[in-house]
């Protein structure tokens, strides 16, 4: 019996099942079967939670891009690994087939050997949603150089920050990237860094716009003459299981950025086995996340998981608004997309627009469509099912963290039945549990916790980049002897999960717990709301009051402001109860966002409090100005 592939129900739960009675087993008949490897694993796995040391696959000695290319092109030689669909729909995409990328990948492991790059090494890639981002991730992979992917919107601040902690030598960039109508000057704001980077050797520069920029003399370099005179064939490098394969940077409540540390092994099964049962993936999907490869949703979801099952994946250059709001569907047409995988900020934002813009376009390819990110509330749940999978594509709601290397809480599309808001049920492998105030596991249903995980899996990161302290304290400190997400979780009568949110967004009013999802939900039932966020601040009577920011769908149809608060407060009544109502709105044409679509709630918290006086880091907001606009809204 092969565990790789669940088939139904009753099988998840076998799996389930034996994942928790015998997990090394379990994992190591999924290694065995499903990888190649130069040398098998026989211990499996060592770990200790209270030091947080974990180990899988110990011994065992493997390459992630021989399984990602090498071994598909007997079989998959001619098949497209890669759509790359740039942002300019005039544009002509590109079909890079195993073939080309396998090609394409050994002349980019072959530069990089070339310029010093060695196994070991960390090379910060900044680039945009290109097809050399995929090639420089896993030619560094090929390699057994770290990757360490900075999202190409970071100010120079941010990346120079990244690039110093885990001390690259080498920066791969572009001349610049294409977003929608504008054009990034990536090169320039690599220089900016680059004055406070005494670690950084050599840059190695992408053409794509064309853009005039300087290039420094003995430090940078364009790419493409390098690769034309590099050979197509490369040895991968023999990887011990536990040697990192990249660093990925997620922000922490407080402090400088984390740099998670993900080993190579453990990783290489995790995604792929996710991938494969989540999304049901079988040979001849087109599978389109439409992440950006500088988070770990890309990652796993664009890169690693689906090129080790062999799949064709999708990388899109651009924005969902460019040209217009058509333009995901026009993509999903045209690729004939199978799984389309997003966050709820992107089908909330684009739900508000006219429904002429997807009505146009059948999505008759589409089987399954995703969600991750952060709690995807009832109403974008409904437009999202209703309008994008028709009502027939199961909507897997993916909980996961750049933490956990892969996906751990979500239906597996055509297995799990679905629930709108609920994440559902862990993965094999994953022992997931609620904890109460106290610090006890709690054994009954229908109730809330904080999430935590009380096992490891083969995908978990393994530390902080030079920091192995905080990582322990972050994670492994609050419920010893478990791994703590920062989550917080319903569960219900059933067993299904729903994420609440970080368990620091639940505000005490009254003594009564309130999570702020739920009200969102509530407040953005109302026909005139697009979006909100609510916040707690002190209250002389309640300990802590809400605070609401509200941003309407279109201004100047509901003057009566007066009115319209009533009627908000009304659905929050009617939903959630009195206990639950705002004491103030502030409507607000935006909120502050990180670029990957998170509330930044901790200004939201300052504004409403009336402390202006120290917004801390807002380096990573998408739209830093709309700080300026709330907070003269409020004054
Ligand atoms: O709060 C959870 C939320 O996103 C956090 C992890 O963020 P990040 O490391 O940036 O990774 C995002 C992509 C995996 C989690 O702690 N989150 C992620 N997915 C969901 C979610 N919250 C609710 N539902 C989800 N499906």
């Amino acid at each position: 019996m092969s565990y790789y592939k669940i088939e139904n129900l009753e099988q998840y739960f076998k799996h389930y099942n034996k994942s928790i009675r015998e997990p090394r087993k379990f994992w190591s008949k999924i290694a065995s079967e499903n990888f190649t490897w130069y040398q098998e694993s026989e211990k499996i796995m060592e770990f200790d939670m209270a030091e947080a040391k974990i180990q899988w696959f110990v011994d065992a000695k493997v390459n992630i891009v021989k399984n990602c290319l090498d071994r598909h092109l007997s079989k998959r030689g001619d098949k497209t690994a890669i759509i790359f669909e740039p942002n300019n729909p005039g544009e002509a995409a590109q079909h890079i087939t195993y073939n080309d990328l396998y090609a394409r990948v050994s002349k980019m492991a072959n530069v990089l050997r070339e310029q010093g790059v060695e196994k070991g090494d960390r090379v910060c890639i900044y680039l945009p949603m290109i097809p050399e981002l995929a090639v420089s991730v896993l030619a560094c992979a090929r390699i057994g150089a770290i990757h360490s992917v900075v999202f190409a919107g970071f100010s120079a601040s941010a990346v120079a920050a990244r690039i110093n902690d885990c001390e690259s030598k080498m920066v791969i960039t572009s001349d610049g990237g294409f977003r929608g109508e504008k054009t990034i000057d990536l090169k320039g704001i690599i220089d900016d860094a680059l004055n406070n980077c005494p670690c950084v050797e050599k840059v190695l520069v992408a053409k794509r716009t064309n853009a005039s920029i300087t290039m420094k003399e003995g430090r940078d370099q364009w790419l493409q003459p390098l690769l034309d005179e590099a050979s197509d064939n490369n040895v991968a490098e023999i990887m011990d299981a536990e040697d990192p394969l990249f660093i990925l940077y997620t922000s922490g409540s407080t402090g400088k950025p984390k740099g998670m540390v993900h080993t190579t092994a453990g990783y290489m099964v995790y995604t792929a086995y996710s991938f494969k049962n989540v999304f049901s993936y079988e040979e001849n999907d087109i599978f389109w996340c439409t992440a950006d490869i500088g988070w770990i949703t890309g990652h796993s979801y664009i890169l690693y998981g689906p090129l080790l099952n062999g799949a064709t994946t999708v990388i899109y250059e651009g924005v969902p608004s460019y040209p217009d709001f058509s333009r995901f569907w026009e993509i999903i047409e045209k690729h004939k997309i199978t799984q389309f995988y997003t966050a709820p900020t992107a089908i909330r934002a684009l739900a508000k627009e006219n429904l002429s813009y997807i009505q146009k376009y059948p999505l008759k390819s589409l089987k399954v469509i995703g969600s991750v990110g952060e709690p995807i509330n009832e109403e974008a749940w409904h437009w999202y099912n209703d309008h994008v999978g028709g009502k027939r594509c199961p909507l897997v709601d993916t909980w996961w963290q750049t933490e956990t290397g892969g996906i751990l809480i979500s239906a597996l599309a055509f297995i799990t039945p679905t629930k709108p808001t609920y994440a559902s049920l862990p993965l094999p492998g994953i022992q997931a549990v609620l904890m109460d105030e106290k610090r006890n596991e709690i054994e009954d249903n229908q109730v809330t916790g904080s999430l935590c995980i009380k096992f490891p899996w083969p995908g978990i990161a393994r530390t902080i980049w030079g920091d192995h302290q905080r990582y322990k304290d972050t994670y492994f400190s609050a419920f010893p002897g478990k791994y703590f997400t920062g989550d917080g979780a319903l569960r219900d009568e059933v067993g299904y999960y729903r994420i609440t949110g970080r368990v620091d967004d639940v505000i005490i009013v009254s003594g009564h717990n309130l999570g702020t999802a739920p009200i969102e939900d509530a407040i953005n039932e109302h026909p005139a709301v697009a979006e909100s966020a609510i916040v707690g601040f002190p209250h002389d009577i309640k300990g802590n009051a809400l605070y609401g920011f509200v941003i309407l769908k279109e201004s100047g149809e509901y003057r009566d402001r007066e009115n319209l608060m009533k009627e908000i407060n009304q659905h929050v009544a009617d939903h959630i109860g009195p206990i639950a109502k705002l004491d103030k709105i502030q409507f607000v044409s935006g909120l502050p966002k990180t670029r990957s679509g998170k509330i930044m709630r901790r200004i939201l918290r300052k504004i409403a409090e009336g402390d202006f006086s120290n917004f801390g880091d807002t380096s990573t907001l998408l739209n830093p100005e709309i700080v300026e606009e709330i907070k003269d809204g409020k004054l």
